[in-house]
C-alpha cells in the first residue's frame, strides 16, 4: 500500500503521487476483488451478488466482504430487514456512502469493524449495506474531485478498498443499474467484471451495447491501470428451459463472446458465459423474506444448488489455474 505523507486544505484525501498516478495499490495475491455490473435493472446484479457472496463464505469457507453500491439499498434491506436497515443507514459512518465521503472531505470515519454486520451463522461473511443518502454521490465526486492534484472521481473506492481487502479472500461490489460515477469506481476497484443478464432480446441486445462502453471506460482507465474493469464472465439468470427462445439466445451471447475475445481485450481471456444457469425459481424470494443468501436459507432448494454450482465455477475462472470442483463445497 502507497504510504501517505500529503494532506491538502481542500479535500484531505491529497495523496501521493504515486496514487495519482495510478491504482492506489495492486490486490493482495489471494484478495479477489469482482464488480456484478449491468446497466440494465433487474437483471439479477444483487441476487447474484449476494447469493455467490454467500456460497463463497459458506460453502466454500471463504471470508468475503460484499459492499452495495446501489442507492436503491436492496442488499442491506434483503439481508437486515427493512427496519433495521432504516435504523442502520440512519448512520452514515455504517455505510458505503462513508467510504467515498472520506475520499471527499479526507476523513477517516469507515472501518470494516464498524461499518459491516454478519447475517445469522455465517461470520465470514461481513456485509456493507448502502443508504439513500446515496442519491447526488456522483455529482458530489464529480465537484470535489475533478481537479488536478486530486485523485480522479473514479479512484475513490479504489483507493479505500485496497487499504483493507487483505483481510478478505473475496470483495463482491454490488453496483447501481447505470454507468455513472459509481460504478466507474467499482470498475475500476474490480479485478474482474461479472454480468449477469437475462436469456431475452432486450437484454441480449443491451448486452453488446454494455461490453462497447466497458471498452470505452478502459480506454479512460488504460493510462492508470490496464488490467482493470476486464470481464470475466456472464451469468444466465431467470433461465426458464421451457422457453423456446432462450437457448438461442444463449448460444448468441456464446458466440458473441468468443468473437469479442479476439477483437479487443474487454474480455479476459478465461471469459465465459457460464454453463451454470441460475433458473426462475420461487427459493429467491424466500430467501429474502428469511433474510439470508439461499445456501444459508434453504440448503438443499434448487437456487441453492444452482449458485453453489455457479460459484464454484465462477472460483474456476478468478482462482488462477484451480480446477472446478477441487474445492468442495460444505
Ligand atoms: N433467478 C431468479 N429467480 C427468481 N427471481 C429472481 C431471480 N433473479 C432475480 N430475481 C428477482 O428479480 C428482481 C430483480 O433482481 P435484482 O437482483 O434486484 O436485480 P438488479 O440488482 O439487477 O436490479 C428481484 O425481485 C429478485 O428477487
Ligand atoms: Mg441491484
Amino acid at each position: 500500500m502507497s504510504p501517505r505523507t500529503k494532506k491538502s486544505s481542500v479535500v484531505g484525501a491529497i495523496k501521493t503521487i504515486e496514487d495519482l498516478r495510478g491504482k492506489s495499490a495492486k490486490t493482495p495475491e489471494g484478495t479477489h476483488i469482482i464488480a456484478f455490473s449491468n446497466f440494465k435493472g433487474g437483471v439479477g446484479k444483487t441476487t447474484c451478488a449476494v447469493n455467490v457472496a454467500g456460497c463463497l463464505a459458506h460453502n466454500f469457507r471463504k471470508k468475503v466482504l460484499l459492499v452495495d453500491l446501489d442507492v436503491q439499498a436492496s442488499l442491506g434491506q434483503w439481508l437486515l430487514g427493512p427496519e433495521q436497515w432504516h435504523r442502520w443507514s440512519k448512520y452514515r459512518k455504517k455505510t458505503s456512502y462513508q467510504i467515498f465521503l472520506d475520499i471527499i472531505q479526507g476523513s477517516h470515519a469507515w472501518t470494516v469493524e464498524t461499518a459491516t454486520f454478519s447475517p445469522d451463522g455465517c461470520p465470514r461473511l461481513q456485509i456493507c449495506p448502502a443508504t439513500f443518502d446515496m442519491l447526488d454521490l456522483d455529482t458530489q465526486l464529480h465537484h470535489s474531485l475533478d481537479k488536478p492534484f486530486h485523485p480522479k472521481p473514479f479512484q475513490c473506492l479504489d483507493i479505500q478498498i485496497k487499504k483493507i481487502c487483505g483481510q478478505f479472500d473475496y470483495v463482491i461490489l454490488d453496483c447501481p443499474p447505470n454507468m455513472y460515477m459509481t460504478t466507474k469506481n467499482a470498475l475500476f476497484c474490480a479485478d474482474y467484471v461479472l454480468i449477469p443478464t437475462l436469456p431475452d432480446f432486450l437484454s441480449t441486445t443491451g448486452l453488446k451495447k454494455l461490453v462497447g462502453f466497458l471498452k470505452d471506460l478502459r480506454d479512460q482507465f488504460l493510462i492508470l491501470d490496464p488490467e482493470t474493469a476486464r470481464i470475466a464472465g456472464i451469468i444466465v439468470n431467470m433461465y426458464d428451459a421451457r422457453k423456446s427462445t432462450s437457448l438461442p439466445l444463449i448460444r448468441e451471447i456464446e458466440a458473441y463472446v468468443d468473437e469479442t475475445k479476439h477483437e479487443n481485450d474487454v474480455f479476459l481471456p478465461k471469459a465465459r458465459v457460464f454453463d451454470q444457469r441460475i433458473r426462475n425459481l420461487s427459493g429467491i424470494a424466500k430467501a429474502q423474506d428469511a433474510g439470508l443468501p439461499v445456501s444459508l436459507a434453504f440448503p438443499t432448494s434448487h437456487a441453492s444448488q444452482d449458485f453453489i454450482q455457479l460459484t464454484n465455477q465462477i472460483m474456476g475462472v478468478v482462482e488462477n489455474g484451480r480446477a472446478e470442483g477441487s474445492h468442495q463445497s460444505v
